[in-house]
């Protein structure tokens, strides 16, 4: 029976996957990566943060599930071995909730709402003017599976949309793409509310920093779903102060738990969230993997192969 085994950042997070996956795939054999057993034989690796001694213990690895979005704690050019092919979870169901919050942060921007609730308190029935689209032009860093929803919930909602890519794209009726590193300052000229769902690369670490934020409009906002590397945390702290930003969500940090010292918990203005931007659906994740899996299994290529050049 092809074994599939289970390696994610605690014990009990693995139990409960193994449960899923078993009632998902009843033919295979789901076991739970130990460190301290002899080498499992698995065909199969299903990870989250694994453990590199996984990849030096089995070797008989024929694909690599990672059960997230992003890959940047997998150890791609390093830990992973390169002849393993590395899959990772696409949408399942993450894309719709980050768009959600996408909105939630644009919300807090443009204080669409939270004018009423301070209203509210001094029992004041005060209509407020409307908000104006065009004065919150929106910039999306990153066109995948998560970007591409983001964006276009937005551009629903009518607001101006820029999006950053790697590589040139052609104009949708309601986006303006931008590549490359000299695209980049013409995206960040057209932007007020900078949303972040780049991947964390080597070439992306540190991308939120001094010069990026100065290059924004004034009064902006920065909306961050993706890494917390990707920030300069000194830099945005300074953003802020300097009344460049008028805000910021955040949902992920260089340190997770976000340690209670760091000054953005006290931060006026920074709205921030435990990495709950996209949580991830167990079932719909479990049976994303089984069918890349089954895929591969009648010789079929599935989608979402990490490229190693790339990192994602
Ligand atoms: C979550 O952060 C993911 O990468 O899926």
């Amino acid at each position: 029976m092809e074994k599939i085994v289970i390696a994610v950042k605690t014990q009990e997070i693995a139990e409960q996957w193994q449960k899923i996956f078993q009632t998902l795939a009843p033919n295979r054999e789901v076991v739970v990566w130990n460190k301290n057993e002899a080498p499992m034989g698995a065909r199969y690796a299903v990870v989250w943060q694994p453990p590199l001694a996984l990849f030096e213990k089995e070797k008989k690895l024929q694909a690599i599930f990672n059960l997230g979005a992003g890959v940047d704690a997998l150890g791609i050019n390093s830990v992973v071995p390169a002849h393993v092919p590395v899959y990772r979870i696409e949408d399942a169901g993450m894309a719709v909730q980050m768009a959600e919050y996408a909105i939630y942060g644009v919300l807090l921007a443009t204080e669409r709402f939270s004018t009423y609730s301070k209203l509210q308190k001094q029992l004041d029935w005060a209509p407020q003017p409307p908000v104006l689209r065009s004065q919150w032009p929106i910039g999306v860093m990153g066109y995948g599976q998560i970007g591409s929803k983001v964006a276009k919930a937005l551009a629903q909602l009518g607001y101006p949309i820029s999006v950053w890519v790697r590589s040139e794209r052609v104009n949708d009726e309601h986006i303006q793409f931008y590549s490359g590193r000299a695209g980049f300052d013409h995206f960040l000229k057209q932007t007020r509310v900078l949303i972040n769902v780049l991947p964390l690369t080597e070439e992306t670490r540190g991308i939120v920093n001094k010069e990026c934020l100065e290059k924004m409009q004034k009064d902006g906002f920065f909306i961050n779903m993706a890494r917390g590397a990707h920030v300069v945390d000194d830099d945005l702290l300074s953003a802020l102060r300097g009344g460049q930003l008028k805000g910021a969500l955040l949902d992920v940090f260089h340190e997770e738990p976000l340690p209670k010292t760091h000054p953005f918990w006290q931060e006026p203005n920074v709205y921030l969230t435990p990495h709950i931007a996209g949580i991830s659906l167990y079932e719909e994740c479990a049976k994303q993997v089984i069918e890349k899996l089954s895929l591969l299994e009648r010789g079929i290529e599935p989608t979402g192969r990490v490229s190693l050049t790339k990192q994602y």
